[in-house]
């Protein structure tokens, strides 16, 4: 209000006015209190610096943790609160959170507990930054966790390591044992196909044996005894002795005997009628003789084949399986009937010997050892698996037994 020279002697103030700047006082005062109330509550520290890096102000969980006073804070700096080394990096931070606008995060350790330091920068109505506000949220658990988990990791790694150094080892070790199984099964084979060449030689040797015993039995034995007989048929005609005459001709009937025996061995050895008229016509001949030895045993034949589709090889060892498994049934088995069959079967050769007999538990009998398990079933086995065939027996107790051997028929042979 002037004076009359127009000198200000005092303001006149709008009643209105006073009111409306009084709410507006309150109103601020509200917010700030508020503000006091949420900074006075959180447990974690936030203070404000300006843009200077000059602390403005801090809630008391900040000054309680740096024990200061509250009036103190105001002023202060990091280079107040924290090592060089430290302060000048939050400056830093500080800088970059000025600059850019946005938010800078990190993880700080201060007095041996963990922080998560939140810098956000204050921005006015101008866009401007004004200062950052700080929070710092104790994160000392969860790094704890963290770190726990790093060694948890790091020793996790270290025993992986070792498992994996200790599994290439065992690797290293298996690869040189199956090497070595793969040394020692290469070997075996090769033995394996050593032994199967032999016993086919052996077996073949002996057949050649067989024939030559049987041709020295029928030749040298055969022509001495009939030399003998002949001699004493010449001395009987001479002298006149009835006595001596008698006993003479008994001879003669032994020595007859015995050239029929020789025959009979030499041809049980290697039967000439097998090489001269074949393995059919040897099949019934092997009959006749066997029901004069056994006339209670009835032999029945079932052959659809004829001599060329059966190969030479095959046809001694059909004679020799036939040969044991006769004689089996004959020494084993009380049965009246015998059964040969030699047929042609989706390609194949099959042979057949089976008895009505009394059976037995096969099983058992081929995994007999020592000196009472017999060579018969063997044989057979070996001659036929030998000769490229599959052998089988096929027995049940009371009801009889079939051998069985049984070869690809090859394409020449079938016609
Ligand atoms: N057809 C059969 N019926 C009943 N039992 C049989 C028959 N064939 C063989 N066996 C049984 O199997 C056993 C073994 O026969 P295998 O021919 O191997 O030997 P073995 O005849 O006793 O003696 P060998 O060495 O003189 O042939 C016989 O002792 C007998 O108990
Ligand atoms: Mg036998």
């Amino acid at each position: 209000m002037p004076d009359p020279q127009g000198n200000i002697i005092g303001i006149v103030e709008d009643f209105k006015d006073m009111r409306e700047r009084n709410r507006f006082y309150e109103k601020i005062q509200q917010q700030q209190d508020l503000i006091n109330a949420v900074l006075n509550a959180t447990p974690e520290l936030i203070a404000l610096k300006d843009t200077n890096h000059i602390y403005r102000l801090a809630n008391p969980a900040f000054y309680d943790f740096f024990n200061i006073k509250q009036k103190d804070v105001s002023g202060l700096t990091d280079f107040d609160l924290f090592p060089k080394e430290k302060a000048l990096k939050y400056r830093i931070h500080d800088t970059e959170t000025i600059n850019s606008l946005t938010k800078h995060i990190s993880d700080e350790k201060m007095n041996n507990i963990w922080f998560q330091t939140i810098r956000t920068p204050v921005i006015n109505d101008k866009k401007k930054c004004t200062g950052v506000l700080y929070s710092f949220y104790d994160i000392s658990h969860r790094k704890m966790l963290e770190l726990k988990l790093i060694d948890l990791n790091k020793s996790l790694e270290v025993s992986v390591d070792n498992r994996t150094k200790e599994l290439k080892n065992t690797n290293k070790k298996l690869q040189k044992e199956v090497n070595e199984r793969k040394q020692t099964e290469k070997a075996l084979k090769k033995s394996e196909k050593e032994l199967r060449y032999l016993s086919k030689e052996l077996l073949k040797r002996i057949e050649k044996e067989r024939k030559h015993i049987a041709m020295e039995l029928h030749d040298v034995i055969g022509r001495s005894l009939t030399a003998i007989k002949f001699k004493i048929e010449s001395i009987i005609s001479i002298k006149d002795n009835t006595d001596l005459k008698t006993q003479l001709l008994q001879t003669i009937n032994l020595i007859k005997q015995a050239i029929e025996d020789v025959r009979d061995i030499s041809v049980n050895l290697c039967p000439s009628i097998l090489n001269d008229l074949g393995i059919v016509a040897t099949i019934s001949w092997f009959c006749r003789e066997f029901e004069k030895i056994y006339p209670w045993i009835f032999t029945e034949k079932s052959i659809n084949m004829i001599e060329k589709q059966i190969p030479e090889e095959i046809k001694i060892v059909i004679f020799r399986v036939m040969q044991e498994a006769m004689n089996n049934i004959a020494k084993h088995c009380y049965c009246d009937t015998i059964m040969i069959r030699l047929n042609k079967d989706n390609e194949k050769i099959v042979f057949e010997v089976e008895d009505t007999g009394n059976g037995f538990d096969v099983k058992a009998q081929l995994n007999k050892k020592g000196y009472n398990k017999g060579f018969g079933l063997v044989s057979m086995k070996e001659r036929i698996e030998l000769s490229g065939g599959t052998f089988k027996i096929i027995s049940r107790i009371g009801s009889g037994t079939i051998i069985h051997g049984s070869w690809p028929l090859f394409r020449e042979y079938l016609s």
